[in-house]
C-alpha cells in the first residue's frame, strides 16, 4: 500500500555556501546522501527541492507541475539570463516567444552556420604560426560567427568589444564579489547597445539584413499584436549571441578530450568512429550547465513524495548525464556509447530536456552539435599541430570550467 511522505530534508539554514563550494557535485552529493533521487535543502533562504534522474527529468518538464515565471534566482537574471526573456515564460506567451527562436532554426541557417564556423576558423588559425589557446580563440571565432549569424551591425573593430563583454555573462554568472558586478555591467552594456540598435532599426535610420535574427527580433510582435518592448528584444538577441560565444566552453572540452584521449580522434581518422559521437559524449561527460530551475504549480504527489506549490525546484543536468541508471560506466569517457543510441528527451539532457517548441529544452541545441563537429572536422582535416606538454585542469566547483588546452601550429 502506498502512502504519503515527506522529501528527505538535509538540515541547516542555508546551504548556498556548500552549493558554491560542491559545485557540480552538489546535488548528487546530496542525493546520494539520503539515497534518494529527491531531496529537499534550502538556498539562497528559499526551501529548494532538488532532483536527478530520467523520471525526475520528465516529471521536471511536466508544466501542468512546474512554472518558470520569477523561478530563476535574481542574480541570474542579471547576469546569464537578462530580464523578461523566454526562459522567464510560460504558457501561449512561451510558446509565442519560442517560436520566434526555432524559426531561426531551419535547415538552411543549420548549413550556413556551418560554412560561418569554417571560414572563421580558417580566417583564425591561417594567421597563426606558434601556440593558441584553445577557449580564448574559440571566443573569438565565435563571436564573429555570433554577430554574422544574427545580422547584429558591427564594425570590425567592435569585435573584440563584443567578445570580452559577452563572456563575463556566463564565465561570471555563478561568481561572486566584483566578477559578478562586471558580469552585471557587461549586460547593462550590451542590453544598452543593442537597444539603440533596434530603436534605429525600428526608425529606419539603418539598413539590415530583414531575413536575419536582429532584424525579425526587432520587428517581432506579441501575442497582442504590438512590438516587443525593445529592452526585452534586446535581451532575446543576447540569448542568441551569449550563448553562441559560450559553445567555446565546449569547444575547450573537445579539444581537452583529444588530448585525454587521442586514441579516440585516431579512431575517427581511420573511419572507425563517428565525429559526431565524440561530440556528444564530449556534451554527456564535461560539465557545462549543472541544473535548470523551475517551481511547483500546485500541491501534489509523485512517488509518495509531496511537492508543495510554489517550491523551488532544481532539475541537475550534470547528475542526469552521469547517472548509472542511464549511462553504462558513466564517469569513463566513451563515445562509442553513442553508436546506435537510442535515448528519450529526458534521459541525455546537457542543454536541458523535454520538448523544443512547447518546453523549455535548448533552443540552440542544434546548433551547438553542428558548430562541434564542423570544428573538430576542421582541425582534423585541415590543421596540423600538435599538443606541447600541458596538464590541463579543472576543479568541480568552477562554473563553467575553462582549463587551458594549448596547440602548437606545425609546418
Ligand atoms: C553552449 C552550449 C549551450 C548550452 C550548454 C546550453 C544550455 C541550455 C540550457 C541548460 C537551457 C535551459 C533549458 C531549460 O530551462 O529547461 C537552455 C535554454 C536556451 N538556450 Fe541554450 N545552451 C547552449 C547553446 C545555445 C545556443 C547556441 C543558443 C542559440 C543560438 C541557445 C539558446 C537558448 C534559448 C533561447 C533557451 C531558452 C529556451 C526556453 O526557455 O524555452 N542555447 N540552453
Amino acid at each position: 500500500m502506498s502512502h504519503q511522505r515527506k522529501i528527505p530534508k538535509e538540515t541547516g539554514w542555508d546551504h548556498s555556501i556548500e552549493l558554491l563550494r560542491e559545485g557540480y557535485y552538489f546535488i548528487l552529493n546530496r542525493t546520494g546522501k539520503f539515497d534518494s533521487r529527491v531531496v529537499l535543502t534550502r538556498i539562497l533562504g528559499a526551501k529548494t527541492i532538488c532532483m536527478v534522474g530520467k523520471k525526475e527529468a520528465e516529471l521536471f518538464y511536466d508544466t501542468d507541475k512546474f512554472y518558470r515565471e520569477e523561478a530563476a534566482p535574481t542574480s541570474a537574471q542579471k547576469t546569464i539570463l537578462g530580464q523578461g526573456g523566454v526562459q522567464g515564460l510560460d504558457g501561449e506567451e512561451h510558446r509565442h516567444r519560442k517560436a520566434m527562436f526555432m524559426s531561426l532554426m531551419t535547415k538552411e541557417a543549420l548549413n550556413e552556420i556551418q560554412q560561418l564556423t569554417k571560414e572563421e576558423w580558417q580566417s583564425y588559425i591561417n594567421k597563426e604560426t606558434d601556440e593558441v589557446e584553445i577557449y580564448e580563440a574559440a571566443k573569438v571565432v565565435l563571436t564573429r560567427i555570433a554577430l554574422r549569424w544574427t545580422g547584429v551591425p558591427y564594425k570590425e573593430e567592435e569585435v573584440q568589444y563584443w567578445a570580452s563583454n559577452l563572456s563575463p555573462l556566463f564565465e561570471y554568472a555563478s561568481k561572486i564579489g566584483p566578477k559578478n558586478i562586471k558580469s552585471r555591467w557587461s549586460r547593462q552594456k550590451l542590453e544598452s547597445k543593442l537597444e539603440d540598435l533596434i530603436q534605429k532599426v525600428r526608425k529606419e535610420r539603418i539598413n539590415v539584413d530583414r531575413s536575419r535574427a536582429f532584424y525579425q527580433f526587432s520587428m517581432h510582435k506579441d501575442l497582442n499584436g504590438e512590438l516587443l518592448d525593445q529592452h526585452i528584444a534586446a535581451v532575446e538577441l543576447l540569448n542568441l549571441i551569449r550563448p553562441l560565444v559560450a559553445i567555446a566552453v565546449y569547444i575547450n572540452f573537445t579539444f581537452l578530450g583529444w588530448f585525454e584521449h587521442p586514441e579516440q580522434v585516431k579512431a575517427i581518422k581511420n573511419g572507425e568512429l563517428n565525429s559526431e559521437q565524440f561530440i556528444q559524449e564530449v556534451r554527456r561527460y564535461y560539465p557545462f550547465f549543472p541544473f535548470v530551475v523551475a517551481r511547483v504549480r500546485k500541491d501534489f504527489t509523485w512517488n509518495n513524495y509531496i511537492f508543495k506549490k510554489d517550491t523551488v525546484t532544481f532539475l541537475d543536468l550534470y547528475g542526469t548525464n552521469h547517472d548509472p541508471e542511464i549511462w553504462d560506466e558513466p564517469d569513463e569517457f566513451k563515445p562509442t556509447r553513442f553508436n546506435g543510441w537510442e535515448g528519450t528527451p529526458f534521459d541525455f539532457i546537457p542543454q536541458g530536456g523535454g520538448e523544443f517548441d512547447i518546453g523549455h529544452r535548448c533552443a540552440g541545441e542544434w546548433i551547438t552539435i553542428k558548430i562541434l563537429k564542423t570544428t573538430l572536422e576542421y582541425f582534423i582535416n585541415e590543421v596540423t599541430f600538435e599538443f606541447p606538454d600541458q596538464e590541463p585542469e579543472y576543479q568541480m566547483n568552477d562554473i563553467p570550467p575553462k582549463p587551458k588546452v594549448i596547440i602548437k601550429m606545425k609546418g
